[in-house]
């Protein structure tokens, strides 16, 4: 473990040394067009039902053919679990990534997001960083925000969280490289529920039934009373591994 830890810490230094990235190159329009729209049966039904009421034009111009499936999905989650709850922005994405979601995120909730990635320049086989791509899907979408740092430097009051796949277990943080000084899942979840304005909403998707386990502890540690949205079942199965949600309402007067 010493070894990884190591080399994590070496390979940190030297990716936020040199930052620069090559510019990205634009998603192949026609692709991605096409996976949004050959899909079959219940994902089929299901697509035609959230494109009638959301704009999902942008999104053969922001996602990759293979992350379309992994867009619907959220999409049909938000529409069943945020948007019926009227949420306010502005609005917070906590590790982002290379933000492949975000046209989900814009889709549902049309207000002005944030995104925040501590290890955004990590970068692909061309060169390409995280934050060059997410950059370029924020420009594209628009009233979008991409901040490269911890979740921990953001300030400021939300009226939506979205926080999908925290780290809650060492062996992910450690296998995504991260040196282990980053490892805080009890400080996260105190920052990011400040974060919350009173009526705030957070949605926290969690991977597999041990990191759900993991999550509850972090909320009933904190005194956070998060409603349990169980295992995540969608027309869009884009996922091996089952996704458990949550849900915590901040109250209006708090
Ligand atoms: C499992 S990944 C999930 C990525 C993305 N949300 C998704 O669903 O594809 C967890 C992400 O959280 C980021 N992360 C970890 N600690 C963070 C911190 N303190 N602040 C911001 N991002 C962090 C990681 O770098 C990683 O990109």
């Amino acid at each position: 473990m010493k070894l990884r830890e190591s080399l994590n810490d070496l390979g940190w230094a030297l990716k936020n040394q040199f930052t620069a990235s090559p510019p990205t190159p634009p998603p192949p329009f026609d692709r991605s067009r096409s996976a949004l729209k050959k899909l079959k049966g219940q994902a089929l039904a299901r697509r035609d039902e959230l494109s009638e009421r959301y704009d999902l034009s942008s999104w053969p111009l922001a996602c990759w053919p293979e992350e379309i499936p992994e867009a619907l999905w959220l999409l049909d989650l938000l529409d069943r679990q945020v948007v019926p709850r009227a949420p306010e922005g502005p609005c917070l994405d906590v590790g982002s990534k290379n933000w492949s979601y975000l046209p989900a995120l814009r889709a549902a909730v049309p207000l002005e997001w944030t995104g925040v990635e501590l290890d955004a320049h990590r970068r692909y086989m061309n060169l390409v960083t995280r934050r060059a791509v997410a950059e370029r899907r924020a420009r594209t979408v628009g009233e979008s925000r991409y901040v490269t740092g911890s979740l921990q430097g953001i300030r400021g009051e939300f009226g939506l969280i979205t926080w999908l796949l925290p780290f809650v277990t060492p062996a992910p943080h450690d296998s995504w490289g991260l040196p282990r000084r980053f490892y805080d899942p009890p400080g996260m979840l105190r920052h990011a529920a400040s974060l919350l304005r009173p009526g705030g909403l957070m949605l926290v998707v969690n991977m597999g039934e041990e990191e759900a386990v993991a999550q509850r502890k972090l909320f009933e540690d904190h005194g956070l009373a998060a409603a349990p949205l169980g295992e995540i079942r969608s027309a869009f199965a884009p996922y091996r591994k089952p996704r458990f949600g949550w849900l915590l309402e901040k109250p209006p007067g708090a």
